[in-house]
């Protein structure tokens, strides 16, 4: 998919009304809307009153190409109050203030943007953003809990610098950030439902690199992309996620997510069997090397001289994934323990990508496989997925019984949201 409207799986275009609260993060509002209306939406902003001392109606206007109005006093004829919000097919409220949220609980309609809220049919997101002790105070979890026991959406805040010296959960995420998982949840319903609180999910991302000498190495194509849509969807659920993340592309972190670095595929063995001992899901989305160089110079290899490199000699790197379960099964990890793997294939003369996957999901023995078809400028490095979920519901060892279900393409978001809906229970 390389169209614009196309992205986040959404062919046509969405009207989407953006609410913005009165906080200082007012103005990333206007990166938010610029996302929407890049991609081909049309957008109409609802600011509160109190949102307009921070960033003027003018700017939103311009901005969306729409009026703006705070009030339901404004076109009565055209009965704005409820029509905004029944015409739209997203509502995304960023930020959402404390009082924003507690007035969206209580059902208040006393202004446009919880008019237009009260009315909706649609999927609901709410970005909330304030300092670390209002975000803690009972209250406000309290009203983000009811919230989303109705349904909508509330994004886990990021952690970082506030508006003052403090700094601490509470921050609004990027606008590109929530823009994604907004539309992911308008493609996917229920993507963040929160059906994984109290679930330990580590996962890995990202590829490694198998050093040479101090400043070379042997390294692959991988973004991370993929891991961390799954860091972001699991958090979002509520589940307490470690990311153990490689070489990747410059992507935001997950809210609320534990991160580790590595950069070596025995780094990323050694972290993740650490972390595995306290898991209860494993997802293994990261690109591992299968070789690395026997020999690591401690200086810069010069050409020419008795040191001129002509061959590198490799050696084998274990399969991080096929020794989970290896552990699992010497009862070194934990029984309950699901063990997912990835499977990028290009197939070949002999056998589908989805041939080679099913074999693969045999040979390494984990409990659900995400098989993709890749190749050049194909999945790697790309916001868009697809591609199969394998599981052995019969145990059986014939690729043939097998049950295979397809992930249709969408932002790698939605492709997390199916991995993460296709886990086997325990
Ligand atoms: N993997 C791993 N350790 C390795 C290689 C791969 O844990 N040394 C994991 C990957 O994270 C992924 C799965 O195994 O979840 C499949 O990775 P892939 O590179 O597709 O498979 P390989 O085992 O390397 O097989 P091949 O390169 O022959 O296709």
């Amino acid at each position: 998919m390389t169209d614009n409207a196309s992205k986040n799986n959404t062919s046509k275009p969405l009207r989407i009304l953006v609410g913005v609260g009165g906080g200082i993060a007012a103005f990333k509002a206007a990166h938010l809307v610029r996302y929407f209306t890049e991609r081909g939406h049309n957008v109409h902003v609802v600011p509160t009153e109190s949102a307009l001392n921070f960033v003027g109606a003018a700017t939103w206007e311009a901005l969306s190409g729409n009026p703006v109005s705070t009030t339901v006093w404004d076109d009565v004829s055209g009965v704005q109050h409820v029509r905004l919000g029944q015409e739209a097919d997203l509502i995304v409220v960023a930020p959402a203030t404390a009082d924003l949220m507690a007035r969206l609980r209580m059902g208040r309609a006393d202004d446009l943007l919880t008019a237009s809220c009260l009315v909706a049919t649609c999927p609901v997101v709410i970005a909330p953003a304030m300092h670390t002790e209002m975000w803690e105070n009972p209250a406000t979890q309290d009203n983000v809990a009811t919230l989303r026991s109705r349904g909508i959406t509330v994004l886990e805040p990021a952690h970082g610098r506030l508006t003052g010296k403090d700094s601490g959960p509470g921050r609004l995420p990027e606008p590109d950030h929530i823009g994604a998982l907004a539309l992911a949840a308008h493609a996917q319903p229920g993507i963040f439902h929160q059906d994984l609180v109290g679930t330990r999910v580590v996962v890995t991302a990202g590829g490694t690199h198998e050093e040479l000498d101090p400043v070379r190495f042997l390294g692959n194509a991988s973004s991370g992309r993929q891991g961390y849509a799954l860091a972001d969807v699991a958090a979002q659920r509520g589940a307490d996620v470690h990311l153990i993340a490689g070489h990747t592309e410059d992507l935001p972190t997950p809210s609320g997510a534990r991160v580790t670095r590595i950069s070596s595929a025995l780094e990323l063995k050694d972290a993740t069997e650490q972390a595995a001992r306290e898991a209860d899901v494993v997802i293994m989305a990261a690109a591992v090397a299968d070789y690395r160089p026997a020999q690591q110079a401690d200086s810069k290899l010069k050409k020419g001289g008795e040191d001129q490199l002509e061959v590198i000699e490799l050696v084998e790197n274990p399969d991080i994934l096929a020794g989970l379960v290896e552990l699992r099964r010497a009862g070194e990890l934990p029984e309950g323990l699901r063990i997912v793997g990835f499977a990028a294939e290009t197939g070949d003369s002999e056998s589908t990508p989805l041939e080679h996957a099913q074999r693969k999901f045999l040979r390494k023995g984990c409990d659900l496989l995400m098989a993709n078809a890749v190749g050049r400028g194909k999945v790697f490095g790309q916001e868009d997925s697809a591609g199969w979920l394998i599981t052995n519901p019969f145990g059986s060892d014939n690729p043939e019984a097998l049950e295979v279900r397809e992930v249709p393409a969408g932002h790698k978001l939605e492709v997390a949201g199916a991995i993460l809906n296709a886990l086997p229970n325990t």
